[in-house]
């Protein structure tokens, strides 16, 4: 038996922040010694939300760079767009005769992205993006998929998928599991549950060490730790997550210093910016590396895109064969 394989997702949205690196691609990384990891660009998913694609170039090649400096090894695992394997669309399209519409609308992540995004209609492609995911996890064999919760549901419709297809035509793919992230949320600057682009509360990867301050300086606290001397309430304070995070060793101190109120929220802010920048530093050494060998970004790519097509098309030979398509 060879290793397993796991396949990740994530859609380009642009550069990548804090939130991403907790939620995804630390796991990402830390996989790579245990399994076969195939890192997927979910270009085509970006159409399911939105129509402009005329950052989706420049979004995408940001997003390379971030993968790359946080630490994905391009040479174990192949970094390719969904866009440039033509196997996902058909293979989308065979699956999307395994699953009834009505399951579909049950999905919880999907139902909630129509809520917040205030969609009246929403379109074939959108409902269907499941089974586009699924498409694009059977496709490498996924035998794990590492996933932040929102998309459990999505994992729980492959595994349907396979199990329907297998039934009807004969086992070709496993049965894919949702590797869940250990520290699945990092808080917004806003205090929102969620670090996100759209909400403008991030820290990104490739953040200044001054904006850093900057941002962490603006950050909501405990709204009950007005003066310095005023004692906190550290587990509703988004910094001191941060501080768990980033700073493991002195958080039983600060949450001492913060309580009593002999730690001031300033002075709490610049040990968490500076432990937060000692993480970010060589993220952005080799973020400069690349950023100026972006032909080397296109060839780690063309590379990435070589290998995933071998295996999608092994992949699309058995469905095939199993489909008595020929
Ligand atoms: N749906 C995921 C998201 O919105 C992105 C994604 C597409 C994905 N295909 C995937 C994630 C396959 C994991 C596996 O973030």
């Amino acid at each position: 038996m060879g290793k397993k394989r796991i396949l990740s997702g994530m859609r380009p949205t642009g550069k990548l922040h804090l939130g991403h690196y907790v939620g995804a691609l630390e796991n990402w990384i830390n996989l790579q010694e245990e399994y076969n990891n195939y890192h997927l660009i979910a270009d085509y998913h970006v159409l399911t939300t939105n129509l402009d694609t005329s950052e989706i170039k420049t979004n995408t090649i940001e997003m390379v760079i971030d993968w790359l400096a946080a630490g994905l090894n391009p040479e174990k695992s192949p970094i390719f767009r969904q866009s440039k394997i033509k196997e996902h669309t058909e293979l989308f399209l065979l699956f999307s005769m395994l699953i009834t519409k009505a399951r579909l609308e049950r999905n919880p992540t999907v139902k909630e992205q129509v809520r917040s995004l205030n969609i009246e209609n929403i379109t074939f492609g959108h409902l269907g993006y499941p089974v586009l995911q699924s498409a694009d996890i059977l496709l490498y064999k996924g035998d794990a998929v590492p996933v932040g919760e929102d998309q459990v549901p999505h994992v729980e419709i492959a595994r349907e998928i396979a199990r329907k297809f297998n039934n009807q035509y004969g086992k070709v793919f496993p049965e894919p599991e949702a590797l869940l992230t250990k520290f699945a949320r990092l808080p917004g600057l806003d205090g929102n549950a969620k670090m996100s682009k759209s909400l403008n509360n991030t820290i990104l990867l490739s953040d200044k060490p001054e904006t850093v301050v900057q941002k962490l300086r603006k950050a909501v606290t405990d709204p009950q730790k007005i003066r310095k001397n005023d004692p906190g309430r550290p587990e509703v304070c988004l910094v001191f997550t941060y501080q768990k995070r980033f700073n493991p060793e002195e958080t039983s101190e600060i949450e001492t210093g913060c309580r009593s109120g002999a730690l001031g929220c300033v002075e709490c802010k610049l040990k968490c910016s500076a432990k937060i920048n000692e993480f970010l530093q060589p993220i952005i050494d080799k973020r400069a590396y690349y950023e100026s060998r972006l032909s080397e970004v296109q060839d780690i790519l063309a590379d990435g895109e070589a290998r995933a097509s071998e295996t999608a098309k092994a992949t699309m030979d058995e469905v095939h064969k199993a489909m008595r398509f020929g």
